[in-house]
């Protein structure tokens, strides 16, 4: 058997915590486990990776456009080399730090872009596979944004276009962390609204409350739908590329 969970939200919301948390309690208790992180986790999705963060061609923005290609880029990849092989072998449990629904609420309700045509870029990209369960680790944006340190650059940010009378390009915005604190409100908002659409895959998570409870909740639900610790094969599923 194979399970696919995915965990999403805004910025410092908790996923990554959250993800490796319930990685380890799987490992501990036996279970074949694999951690992935969006984008990243292929050689290709490291590369698109790196290129959003560090923008080595001088620091110039990226369009909408791209921004959205590189980021169903490396998703493409992962599903068809890692997470539809693991599948096929129906060999453990598959852990998504970010999955598709990101392009939705970041693409789509923070961007704006078009939210049918981002489900089929989606769809091509997944190959229509999507997790069994999604945890939408969901709090107020300037808490998150507070725990990664960001809150400080994002108000004085949206003086700071004012004052260049317009200057910044809005699309020239790469790093979600520096965008407005709206739009990052969109973005909470959008990932509400497909958790209502899909409640069956949906767990909506109060993201406010302690590492410790949030872990013990998770965990209950993943519990769940456990079969028993596997006997064969190592604990740990083991990337076929270094991370
Ligand atoms: N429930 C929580 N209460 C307080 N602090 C938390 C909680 N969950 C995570 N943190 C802390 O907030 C910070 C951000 O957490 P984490 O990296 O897990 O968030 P994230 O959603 O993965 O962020 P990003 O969007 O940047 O990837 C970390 O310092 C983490 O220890
Ligand atoms: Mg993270």
């Amino acid at each position: 058997m194979s399970l696919f969970i995915s965990f999403e939200g805004g910025e410092g919301s908790g996923k990554s915590t959250q993800a490796e948390t319930l990685h380890k309690r799987l490992v501990d208790e036996h279970y074949q486990s694999l951690l992935l992180h969006e984008p990243g986790s292929t050689p290709l999705g490291r590369h698109m990776r790196d290129l959003l963060k560090g923008r080595p061609w001088g620091g110039e923005t990226i369009s909408h456009g791209a921004e959205l290609f590189m980021f169903t880029a490396a998703r493409a990849e992962l599903v068809a080399k890692v997470i539809k092989p693991l599948m096929r072998q129906q060999r453990g449990i598959i852990i998504a730090d970010r999955y598709a629904d990101s392009t939705i609420a970041y693409q789509g309700y923070g961007r704006r872009m078009p939210i049918e045509e981002l489900v089929t870029v989606n769809h091509l990209a997944t190959q229509g596979v999507l997790p069994d369960l999604t945890f939408l680790l969901d709090c107020a944006p300037e808490e998150g944004l507070k725990r990664v340190g960001e809150l400080q650059t994002v108000l004085p940010l949206e003086i700071a276009d004012e004052a260049l009378g317009g200057r910044v390009d809005r699309e020239g915005t790469t790093r979600f962390e520096e965008e407005s604190i709206d739009f990052h409100e969109r973005i909470r908002v959008g990932y509400l609204k497909l958790a209502e659409q899909e409640p069956e895959r949906f767990r909506i998570i109060d993201a406010a409350k302690s590492i410790e409870k949030i872990a013990e909740q998770i965990w209950s639900i993943v519990s769940e739908k456990l079969p028993g610790p596997s006997d064969a094969g190592p604990p740990e599923l083991k990337l076929e590329f270094p991370a």
